[in-house]
């Protein structure tokens, strides 16, 4: 198996592993009634514990996806987790003896939860920094084994109600995973034109209906200001009601959001910006 060099000059597509997948579910959510319960009887202790596994974001198929990083292959390796989220792939990564995890995240709470993790685990290296920018982070000449990236929401953004993320909490329309950087998602939608909106809902939205697209995209400029997640939910739930009809397995206004998320995060230019081959396998697991 080859190791690679980052030199910060240097741009590769030979990343020699790259996972991608995309969750958005949240831990709560995953959790039967009993197992909600049996969690909440837990004293606080036990419930630090499991904070990893349990609450905060839950990462499904954390083995397989570590496992596809061939741990065991290397003596001291050196991954990164590019979107450390809650951490639940670096602190399986973590467990691969002797090795390094760069863990880079954009929002800041996530770079929190990595600094404190840290704190208790030196083989853990915090980076608050998108991974667009990953070669000029890591240092000179870094041998590095795998990375993963774990592109999408992760489940706290989506439950904190101000970050404005979800479209069932009622939130300020914001959506960024940097708030300290950027303008809010309702800045954006006050100064996107219907054409330009109708490109984004159909190129990050997966509906791939130009026509829905249009008439969304037109319904939500004609109703600005948007201020309010739920606002913005209300027009796409009533635009779909009258076109498409709803889905009792879909909340009729996340695939909009998700558009709306990806394009003003940058997600896919972000996977390009750093040249990984995984700009490609975007959209399909979201
Ligand atoms: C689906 S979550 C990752 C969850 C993580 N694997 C875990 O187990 O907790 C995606 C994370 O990627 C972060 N993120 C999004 N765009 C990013 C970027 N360009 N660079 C770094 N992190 C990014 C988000 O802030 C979020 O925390």
């Amino acid at each position: 198996m080859e190791s690679l060099k980052l030199a910060p000059d240097e741009v590769t597509h030979k990343m020699v592993n790259t996972a991608v997948l995309d969750l958005g579910v949240s831990a709560s959510e995953l959790l039967s009634g009993e197992d909600k319960a049996r969690l909440s009887r837990q004293p606080s202790a036990d419930r630090a514990a499991l904070d990893g596994r349990v609450y905060g974001h839950l990462p499904i198929l954390c083995d397989e996806v570590v496992q596809a990083l061939q741990p065991d292959t290397y003596r001291k390796p050196i991954f990164v987790d590019a979107t450390f989220g809650r951490g639940g792939h670096s602190r399986r990564l973590l467990e691969v003896p002797e090795a390094t995890v760069f863990a880079l995240d954009l929002d800041p709470s996530a770079v929190s939860e990595a600094r404190r993790l840290a704190s208790i685990e030196p083989r853990l290296m915090p980076v608050h920094a998108a991974f667009g920018d990953l070669i000029q982070v890591l240092p000179p000449a870094t041998e590095l084994q795998g990375l993963l990236a774990d592109l999408g929401v992760s489940s706290p953004q989506l439950d904190q109600k101000h970050r404005g993320f979800s479209p069932i909490e009622d939130g300020p329309l914001d959506m960024r995973m940097n708030p300290r950087k950027g303008i809010p998602a309702s800045e954006w939608l006050d100064n996107v034109t219907p054409e330009e909106l109708a490109w984004v809902l159909c190129s990050y939205g997966e509906d791939r209906d130009p026509f829905l697209a249009a008439r969304l995209a037109e319904a939500i400029c004609a109703k600005r200001p948007l201020q309010r997640t739920i606002e913005l939910a209300e027009v796409v739930a009533d635009v779909k009601a009258k076109t498409v009809g709803s889905s009792p397995f879909q909340q009729p206004a996340r695939l909009v959001f998700q558009a709306i998320r990806s394009h003003l995060n940058q997600e896919v230019g972000e996977a390009t910006r750093c040249r990984l081959p995984i700009a490609d396998a975007w959209g399909g697991a979201q």
